[in-house]
Order: C-alpha cells, then sequence, then structure tokens
C-alpha cells in the first residue's frame, strides 16, 4: 500500500511538472530574481491585479519586455485566485494547465499526452544576456547581415534559412570558397530549448555558439577583428549597439555581437504546431494517423532520449554512422565516440535531409534507422509512416517578424 502510494504520488507529481502554466511558460524564464524580479517577490510587491498589470503596461511600453505574451491570463494565474493546478471548482481558466490536464477527455490517445511538454513561449533567458528589444532588433540584422563573413557574402540565414526551416536543405552546408564542413546545418529554429549546441554539443550556450561559424574556415571565415571593423565602419549599427547595450563606453564588441545574435536566436520559437494544439486542448488538431503515430512514438521507447519542449534530452547517445568521431572529438574521451547530441525534432517534417551528414533525405527511412540502431526493432513501413506523419506534425509557425528581411544599413565604405 505504501509502494502504491508512493508510486502515486510520484505520478501525480510527474505529470503537474509536465503542465506547466502561462507564468512558467510565457514567463518565469526571466523572472527568475536575477534577470527580472521572481514570483515571489512579485507578489510581495504587487497585490491586486489591476496594480500588477499596470506595471505590466509600463515595462512593455519602456521596452523591458515583449509585447504580445499572455500578461493577463498570467496576472488571473497570480491574482485570480486559481493556482496553475488544481483550479478552485467551478473557475474556468483557459492556461495551458487547464487545457492539458482535463481528464474527461474523449480521445483514447490522450493518456499519451503526458511524455510530452508543451513548448513554452520562450526559452530559458541567461542572467547576463537579458531579452531587450533592442538587443533582439540589433541580433535579427546581424543575423541577416552577410557583411559579418569574410566574402560579405554569407550570412547565418544563408545555411539556416529562416524561409525555408531555419537551416540550407542540403546535405552538408558550403560555406566561404563553396567548402564543405562535413555536417548538416541544423535549424536555428527553437535553438534557445537546446541544452548544448552543435551535433557533438561543443558549445555551452548560442552565445558561444554564435562566434563559431563567424570564424570557421568553411563557414563565414571572418575574424572578430574584421567583424569589428567593418561594424565600426557603420554609423547606424553603432548607435544600435548603443541601444542594444547601453551604459557600455565601447558596445560594438565580438562579444556583443553574439549576444545580439543569441538574444534574436532565442525569440525564434514556433508555436502554434497541430502537436502543440493537441496538446493544449485541441482534439480535433491531429488525424488519426498523426495520434497512432504518437502512441507508436511512445510504445517503441523514442521518448527515452526525443522528450523536453523541443524532444530533445540534450544528452549524448551513440549512433555509429560514418566515421565522424562526434562528441569523442570533443572530449577525447574513448566512451564518448560515435555519440552525437539526441537532435530535436520540432519543425523535422521541412528540415530534410537527415542526421549529422545529411544522408538520409526520407523522414519515413530516417525514423528506420533510428528504430534500428537506437533501440533494436525494425519497423514496418506502415509504423513508420504513422511515425513521420506525427513527425510532421511538429511544424509550427515561425515567427513573422522574425523571417521578415530586415533593411540594413548603408554600405560598407571599406
Ligand atoms: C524577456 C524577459 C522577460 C519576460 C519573458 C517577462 N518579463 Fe516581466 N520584466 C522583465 C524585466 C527586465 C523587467 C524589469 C525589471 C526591472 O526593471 O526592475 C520586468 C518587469 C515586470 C513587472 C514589473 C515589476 C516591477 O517591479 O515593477 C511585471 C509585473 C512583469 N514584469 C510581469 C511579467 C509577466 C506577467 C510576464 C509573462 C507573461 C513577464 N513579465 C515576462 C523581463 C521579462
Ligand atoms: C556555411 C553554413 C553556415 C553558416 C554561414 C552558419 N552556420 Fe550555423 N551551423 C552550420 C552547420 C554545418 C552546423 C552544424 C555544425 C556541427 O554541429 O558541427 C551549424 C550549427 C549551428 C547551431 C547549432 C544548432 C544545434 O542544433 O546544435 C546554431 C545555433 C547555429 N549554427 C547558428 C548560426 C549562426 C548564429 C550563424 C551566423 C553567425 C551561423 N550559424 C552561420 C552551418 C552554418
Ligand atoms: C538512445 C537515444 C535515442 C533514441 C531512443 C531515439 N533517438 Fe532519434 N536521435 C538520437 C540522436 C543522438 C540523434 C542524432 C543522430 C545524428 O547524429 O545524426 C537522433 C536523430 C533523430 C532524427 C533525425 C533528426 C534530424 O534532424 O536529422 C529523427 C527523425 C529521429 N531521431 C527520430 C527518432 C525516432 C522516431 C525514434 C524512435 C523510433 C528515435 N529517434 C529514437 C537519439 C535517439
Amino acid at each position: 500500500m505504501k509502494r502504491l502510494l508512493a508510486a502515486l504520488t510520484i505520478s501525480l507529481l510527474s505529470a503537474t511538472a509536465s503542465f506547466a502554466g502561462v507564468w512558467e511558460t510565457n514567463c518565469s524564464g526571466c523572472h527568475n530574481g536575477t534577470v527580472a524580479p521572481s514570483k515571489e517577490q512579485l507578489l510581495k510587491k504587487f497585490h491586486t491585479k489591476q496594480e500588477f498589470m499596470a506595471a505590466v503596461r509600463k515595462m512593455v511600453q519602456a521596452g523591458k519586455m515583449p509585447p504580445g505574451l499572455r500578461y493577463g491570463m498570467a496576472a488571473r494565474e497570480l491574482f485570480g485566485g486559481a493556482p496553475s493546478f488544481g483550479a478552485k471548482k467551478g473557475v474556468k481558466f483557459h492556461s495551458f494547465s487547464s487545457a492539458t490536464t482535463k481528464a474527461s477527455s474523449a480521445d483514447p490517445y490522450a493518456k499519451y499526452k503526458k511524455f510530452f511538454t508543451p513548448l513554452p513561449a520562450l526559452p530559458p533567458i541567461p542572467a547576463d544576456n537579458a531579452l531587450t528589444p533592442a538587443k533582439v532588433k540589433l541580433g535579427k540584422m546581424l543575423y541577416y547581415d552577410p557583411r559579418l563573413s569574410r566574402s560579405k557574402l554569407i550570412s547565418c540565414n544563408t545555411c539556416h534559412n529562416l524561409a525555408i526551416g531555419g537551416d540550407d536543405n542540403l546535405p552538408t552546408s558550403r560555406g566561404d570558397h563553396w567548402r564543405t564542413g562535413g555536417r548538416n546545418a541544423p535549424t536555428t529554429l527553437n535553438s534557445g530549448f537546446l541544452r548544448v549546441q552543435f551535433w557533438d554539443g561543443r558549445a555551452p550556450t548560442l552565445e558561444a555558439q554564435a562566434k563559431g561559424p563567424i570564424q570557421a574556415h568553411v563557414e563565414m571565415n571572418s575574424t572578430p577583428e574584421i567583424v569589428v571593423r567593418r561594424l565600426k565602419a557603420i554609423p547606424e549599427y553603432v548607435k544600435l549597439f548603443k541601444e542594444a547595450f547601453p551604459g557600455e563606453k565601447d558596445p560594438v564588441t565580438f562579444d556583443n555581437v553574439a549576444k545580439a545574435i543569441a538574444a534574436f536566436e532565442r525569440t525564434l520559437n514556433t508555436p502554434n504546431s497541430p502537436f502543440q494544439r493537441y496538446l493544449l486542448g485541441d482534439e480535433n488538431a491531429l488525424t488519426k494517423e498523426q495520434k497512432e503515430g504518437m502512441a507508436l512514438f511512445v510504445k517503441f521507447g523514442c521518448t527515452a532520449c526525443h522528450n523536453g519542449p523541443v524532444l530533445s534530452d540534450g544528452q549524448f547517445h551513440k549512433f555509429k554512422w560514418n566515421n565522424d568521431l562526434g562528441r569523442y572529438r570533443v572530449t577525447k574521451n574513448p566512451a564518448d565516440k560515435y555519440k552525437f547530441r539526441t537532435a530535436q525534432l520540432l519543425n523535422v517534417g521541412v528540415t530534410a535531409p537527415y542526421f549529422h551528414d545529411g544522408s538520409v533525405n526520407s523522414l519515413e527511412e530516417a525514423v528506420k534507422i533510428m528504430a534500428q540502431k537506437e533501440l533494436g526493432k525494425k519497423l514496418t513501413d506502415e509504423q513508420a509512416e504513422k511515425i513521420a506523419a506525427f513527425l510532421r506534425s511538429l511544424t509550427g509557425e515561425v515567427p513573422l517578424e522574425a523571417r521578415t528581411v530586415p533593411q540594413l544599413p548603408g554600405n560598407n565604405p571599406e
């Protein structure tokens, strides 16, 4: 009996942990007590929803908080007398939590939802790189600006094209002088949710990551000096750096280039996929085939590695596929030979070809290979098709603001 109770508590706890409310998904990434006041600090300061919302409006106007987050709903969660879970009887709250915990669903597949996590509005925001509108604006321009590359022809968007899924749809990318680095470009969409960056996890953060491709011989083949010199020669950029990094004496630095790009990347999140809508309560957002695929994805054990908001555990797993040694190249630990970070799966329906060398064109084929190599199971064509159909339901919406090409300041006089 005791064991049963313990098991029950654990399953209840894990069930609640995966269904975050609006505060948890839209606000807590910044409101962690470092970047912005924590929930406890806010509740101490504000005693009514009205006071709270007045402060919100001020902050949005002042450019300290992004517009369009679900502030009203968060306020209702904090002040409406409704905690995220176990809302008061008779009170209906349309938040992530109420939608996903609805138990009375007639959908026989609803029981599989607990293996998945809805995508929050924003990934965690690091304390030393607050997400401000000025920084995001600058970061977007830098992301699209080919003048960061030696040839002035290659931008981040060349290989991570936000119009075609945040990647280049090539097996392996072509950079400076058409050189290739031998690896497939993963999407930048939702990359803020990854625990480590690159197939082999060699960069811990987006800030550290962004410095890599600018300098890589096979990518943009530039140097920090070239980048800073070119940007400083463009007065409008100098002004934008001042606005994005207020109070800094000499804000046009390579570090700040990386910080601004990383801030922009944290806005490249793709909500509203059919699967996301399904998780949030719209039973009809998935077809029957996709629901069956979801069930197979769970039953075969794909969720052992593909879990969390972007379906990657952020861990390294053996995938011996070619002679790329993967994680071993970073750690030199023999146990890490042929290990790669679990790929995220959001938008995987539009990011072919697959795997770290982009050698597989068909999603069905990639699914079969995974089942065989990672789980020792042989899928039938029908099973692979269903799982692939499920994976295609993970394609969300790239924010319009992010995929609208920015106006870049005038020609480099250099
Ligand atoms: C991108 C980061 C970010 C996100 C996301 C964010 N905030 Fe903020 N918030 C801030 C910053 C920065 C401040 C200003 C802190 C300061 O200047 O002391 C702030 C201030 C506030 C304040 C006023 C605090 C005060 O002391 O006056 C409220 C209220 C608030 N936020 C609510 C919310 C709610 C609700 C959400 C989610 C819907 C949210 N915020 C999401 C960064 C964020
Ligand atoms: C020439 C093509 C090319 C360019 C230009 C390029 N990248 Fe990449 N990017 C790649 C490739 C290839 C990888 C994977 C490399 C690896 O893992 O070894 C990658 C990996 C990444 C990742 C890691 C994603 C993940 O899932 O781990 C991010 C984030 C990223 N690039 C952002 C950027 C940014 C920001 C820029 C501009 C400063 C940029 N890239 C420029 C090709 C490119
Ligand atoms: C033991 C961990 C593990 C399991 C279990 C697992 N995967 Fe993977 N998955 C990975 C890793 C690691 C990668 C990256 C492989 C590489 O380096 O190319 C990956 C990559 C993928 C890709 C390619 C993504 C891309 O953008 O290239 C797909 C699709 C995929 N997995 C689907 C599945 C499916 C479906 C299952 C269940 C049948 C599954 N995986 C089971 C770890 C796992």
